[in-house]
């Protein structure tokens, strides 16, 4: 925190009842970050998919106010970033013209090269990874397993597990991701324990989420172990998300056939998802 806990907590009072925070039994960890500036790392390429990097960043944004945050948006090259995807194969080798789709674009801040240190490493999924994979581009993957020894926290969304894949830190790890793409994505890194019913799976200092939204639910549950429960639970409040907590939540997994998944699920007794005809 920027100055202490306490008067950035009575500053944030308004926001809800934190006066239970005196009390809240933060470890250790979180007394430390609470007085640090934590340096965030968010890789991005060319088709990246829009709430995999603004979703999570919304909670990030929010909590940079009590806390110290630094914010690097890292990509092979600085400046804009499309969120439009480039040209590149389906899975049946049909070539993919997505040129008419809209474009949000982000600005990259830093290149793989120009990186600062980072505490905590984020990488987006999207479709930009086949042009990336058929381009023989493997940047991003050289820069997580360069900077994978020094980051405390590495986080991916959607299909951003297969770049923690092929960069080769997942071996040993429990890990999941995107269950639309599953296949495609888990057939990558060796000796990764895919769990097909996960929102998000925490294990060592990996965090990885299923698709897209999922990646929301995520950042609430690591923010919440960064930081502890009362500021996190008061910004998510503000923001009017409503996070699923239960990282076993998966009923998608069941919507896209996993091989594996739990179809044990009641579908009905979740919230959503939508029914697919037929
Ligand atoms: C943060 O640092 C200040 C000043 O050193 C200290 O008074 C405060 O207790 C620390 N906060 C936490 C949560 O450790
Ligand atoms: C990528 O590598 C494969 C296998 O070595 C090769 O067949 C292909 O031509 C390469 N593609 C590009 C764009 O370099
Ligand atoms: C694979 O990972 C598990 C931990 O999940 C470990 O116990 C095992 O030794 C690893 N196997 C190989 C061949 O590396
Ligand atoms: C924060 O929200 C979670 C999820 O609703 C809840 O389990 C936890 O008890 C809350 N923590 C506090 C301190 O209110
Ligand atoms: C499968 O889902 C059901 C319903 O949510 C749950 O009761 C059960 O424990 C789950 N099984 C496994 C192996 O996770």
């Amino acid at each position: 925190m920027k100055t202490s806990l306490v008067p950035a907590l009575a500053v944030l009072a308004h926001w809800s009842q934190l006066s239970l925070a005196q009390d809240y039994p933060f470890t250790e960890e979180q007394k430390q970050n609470a007085n640090r500036t934590l340096s965030v790392g968010y890789v991005v390429y060319h088709g990246y998919t829009i709430l995999d990097v603004f979703g999570p960043l919304q909670f990030l944004a929010d909590l940079s106010w009590p806390f110290s945050i630094e914010l690097s948006v890292i990509a092979k090259e600085t400046g804009a970033i499309h969120s439009r995807p480039p040209a590149h194969h389906g899975p049946d080798g049909m070539p993919m013209d997505m040129s008419h789709m809209i474009d949000a674009q982000i600005v990259a801040t830093h290149t793989f090269v120009t990186a600062p240190p980072l505490d905590i490493l984020i990488v987006t999924g999207g479709i930009g990874d086949l042009t990336l994979q058929e381009q023989n581009d493997t940047s991003v993957e050289e820069f997580i397993a360069s900077r994978f020894p020094t980051t405390r926290h590495v986080l991916s969304v959607c299909s951003g597990a297969g770049f923690l894949a092929r960069a080769g830190v997942l071996e040993g790890l429990r890990a999941t991701a995107t269950k639309g793409s599953w296949a495609h994505v888990t057939r990558h890194g060796k000796n990764v324990t895919w769990v097909p019913s996960a929102r998000w799976v925490h294990d060592g200092k990996v965090w990885t989420s299923s698709g897209v939204s999922a990646g929301m639910d995520m950042m609430v549950a690591f923010l919440r172990h960064v930081y502890g429960d009362p500021v996190v639970n008061t910004s998510v409040n503000n923001v009017e998300y409503a996070p699923h907590v239960d990282p076993s939540w998966d009923p998608f997994s069941v919507v896209h056939k996993v091989p594996g998944a739990n179809m044990s699920m009641a579908m009905k007794e979740l919230v959503g998802p939508l029914e697919v005809y037929p």
